[in-house]
């Protein structure tokens, strides 16, 4: 996204959008510019401090266009003002940009991986340098259900470790709803179709259609709004999980959050990304790849 030198033209459409009759046949909203992306980028950093610049600029377009149909905006200028008088429009527009989809186990050979191959290596580093704990962070970690997938392998596979160490597991995102969802920890079963069903019968009571988390596994969780690209305020883990959030960001924005991960992992400590996400620039020659196909890499 470019800097900002679009001014909105007040009063140049002023039938307010919501007023429109819903059975008007409107023209295809016109492609929304540079500049007209930039000026929604400021209305949504000053009022929701969302840095959007950061974000893919083709990406954003889409979806920005999607609820400019939706709200039958024919402009983005038209679309500016509204998002300058509804909040809720606003809210609708943050959720979008920052799509929340996630699941249990989502790519379930990954977390095969790290019960195999990576978290004994971590628990017996720690048990051996008598940290005494073992850090988890997911970040964009939409409604919970990957901290709390790697909550439900850490019980079923490593009782013994937790007993010894202390765990520590923290989701964070940005979306302040996705967060208190995530705090509910009450799920839709299209998001535990991964879960294998004694997993299900263990870990989770059915109350209707969803399905809640118990409280052993919900307290194992600590929930915190938090913005992946403000590096600065990343909490030193030894196992950061970042999967399909990456994807959304620019190369130099996608190299700068890495980079700021790299900063909070010691030697040895663990990166997860999503499966179609890889390191990117110069942050490379601070990993090792230690499998490619599932995207974990070891900090040298
Ligand atoms: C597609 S979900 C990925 C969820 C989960 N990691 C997974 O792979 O199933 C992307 C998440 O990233 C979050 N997100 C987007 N921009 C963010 C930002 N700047 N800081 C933190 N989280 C962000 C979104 O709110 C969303 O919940």
């Amino acid at each position: 996204m470019s800097v900002t030198s679009f001014t909105v033209t007040p009063g140049k459409r002023t039938v307010p959008v919501t007023a429109l009759p819903a059975d008007i046949t409107l023209p295809v909203p016109a492609e929304i510019t540079d500049d007209e992306l930039a000026e929604i980028g400021t209305i949504l950093s000053r009022w929701r401090s969302i840095n959007m610049s950061a974000y893919k600029d083709k990406c954003m377009k889409r979806r920005i266009a999607i609820h400019m149909r939706a709200t039958r905006c024919l402009d983005a200028a038209e679309y500016c003002n509204l998002l300058r008088q509804s909040p809720q429009e606003l809210d609708q527009l943050q959720k979008t940009l920052t799509i929340h989809v996630s699941q249990f186990f989502r790519n379930p050979s990954m977390f095969v991986k790290l019960r195999d191959d990576v978290l004994p290596g971590l628990f017996s580093t720690c048990e051996k340098n008598g940290a005494g704990k073992v850090r988890f962070w997911c970040l964009g970690c939409a409604g919970g259900e990957e901290p709390f997938s790697l909550a439900i392998l850490l019980r079923e596979h490593f009782s013994r470790e937790l007993r010894k160490v202390q765990t520590i597991i923290h989701g964070t995102d940005i979306d302040a709803e996705t967060i208190r969802a995530a705090q509910q920890a009450e799920y839709i079963e299209e998001r535990l179709k991964e879960v294998p069903a004694d997993l299900k019968d263990r870990y989770f009571r059915q109350n209707g259609t969803r399905f809640r988390l118990v409280p052993e596994l919900r307290q194992m969780v600590t929930f915190l709004q938090g913005d992946i690209t403000r590096t600065t305020e990343f909490v030193p883990s030894d196992l950061v999980v970042c999967r399909n959030t990456l994807i959304y960001f620019t190369r130099p924005d996608q190299e700068k959050i890495l980079h700021g991960v790299a900063d909070i992992l010691p030697a040895g400590g663990i990166l997860v990304l999503g499966k179609s996400e890889t390191l990117t620039g110069d942050v490379r020659r601070r990993f090792e790849s230690i499998c490619p196909v599932e995207r974990i890499y070891r900090r040298i």
